[in-house]
């Protein structure tokens, strides 16, 4: 197996070698290549993704990156020239992420609500693909636009993934989230889409929410999702509140997909580079840890996946929430509970 090891910047270097060290502690001699991207590159060589690299990394079976941005970089240049340019490139048209509160971990929900849910987001489309330009700018008239590109094939394959997923597990109900009554065209799209497809599915249960109503509902009564389907706009946004009611940003892992295996899938963490705690054995390691199960279980490792996932259950059941640790301390304990 080879992976390709993106840190990239900030506390993304800190949690990716947390993250290698319990996959050397569940799969040894995993061959890792590691690539030097980001803000630091940037700023030395003015390089983002040279294509030599992006050729390099489609040969490899899988991509494990930490987070990307810097505040010496421009906002967007390093998101939407590395990140997003990974994702269009290698057609990652399944953004999955997770959500699930782990037993003993603290909701800001309160209690101990039963929340397992998976959020499958649009990868490729939706207002994400730079169809937009500006007009005069800076100038009062000035005119803006960023289009929403939502095509069928584009739609099929994510909804008849959530499908498949939903088909897999026990509750089989599949929620489209979109926002049906203003978007009329993208929603209706995605509406009709989720009938026909569903109809090949007839054990699972369809739901329709408004992006909005979710807000409410994941407050309220997260428990109510199993699957949620929706475009990349919605998914974005959904998954961010969804880590904050699961335990944190810390916690959210995420997989880029292509089902097809055409190209390497890519898995991080949710979270940023943090420069706010970078280098300083603060970030918890958690997520990137979470996201190196996901990617086992993609690559049909399911055996060293659910290793990692019920060492990661045991030891958030133990941790004391005011001192969890540092870094490397959270690293090692999981490692060694993994290697075990
Ligand atoms: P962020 O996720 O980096 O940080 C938000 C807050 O959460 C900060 O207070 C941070 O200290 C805390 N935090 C994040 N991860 C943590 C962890 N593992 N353990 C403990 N605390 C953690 O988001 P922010 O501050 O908006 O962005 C910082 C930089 O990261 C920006 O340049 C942004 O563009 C970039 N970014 C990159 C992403 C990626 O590479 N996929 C995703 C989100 C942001
Ligand atoms: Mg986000």
């Amino acid at each position: 197996m080879k992976l390709g090891v993106i840190p990239g910047d900030g506390i993304g270097i800190d949690v990716t070698a947390e993250a290698l060290r319990v996959l050397d502690a569940v799969l040894p001699g995993v061959e890792k290549i590691d690539y030097d991207l980001g803000a630091a590159r940037y700023l030395r060589t003015g390089e983002i993704l040279p294509d030599s690299v992006l050729h390099e990394v489609r040969g490899h079976d899988a991509i494990l990156l930490g987070a990307i941005g810097d505040p010496s970089v421009p906002p967007g240049v390093l998101e939407r020239d590395l990140l997003l340019r990974l994702r269009f490139e290698l057609d990652h048209y399944v953004n999955l992420r997770p959500a699930k509160l782990y037993p003993g971990v603290a909701t800001p929900l309160g209690g101990a609500p039963e929340i397992d849910f998976v959020v499958y987001r649009e990868g490729t489309e939706g207002p994400y693909t730079g169809n937009g330009g500006v007009l005069r700018r800076a100038t009062p008239n000035e005119v803006a636009t960023e289009v929403s590109v939502n095509t069928a094939f584009g739609v099929e394959r994510v909804v008849r993934a959530a499908f498949r997923k939903a088909q897999s597990r026990e509750k089989k109900r599949l929620t489209l989230v979109h926002k049906t009554n203003v978007l009329k065209f993208a929603g209706g799209l995605w509406q009709r889409t989720v009938d026909a497809v569903g109809a090949e599915f007839p054990e699972v249960t369809v739901d329709y929410n408004h992006v909005d109503a979710v807000m409410i509902h994941l407050v309220t009564h997260p428990e109510r999702y199993d699957v949620i389907v929706t475009d990349n706009l919605f998914g974005d946004i959904v998954t961010d509140l969804a880590a904050a009611v699961c335990g944190g940003i810390g916690l959210a892992a995420s997989a880029n997909l292509n089902p097809d295996r055409q190209s390497p899938s890519m898995f991080e963490p949710v979270h940023g580079s943090a420069p706010d705690i970078a280098g300083q054995d603060k970030a918890d390691p958690t997520a990137a840890v979470l996201s190196v199960a996901l990617m086992l279980d993609h690559l049909g490792e399911a055996e060293a996946a659910a290793k990692i996932e019920s060492v990661v259950r045991d030891d958030l059941a133990k941790r004391d929430p005011e001192n969890p640790g540092g870094t490397r301390e959270i690293g090692e304990r999981l490692a060694a509970a993994a290697a075990a």
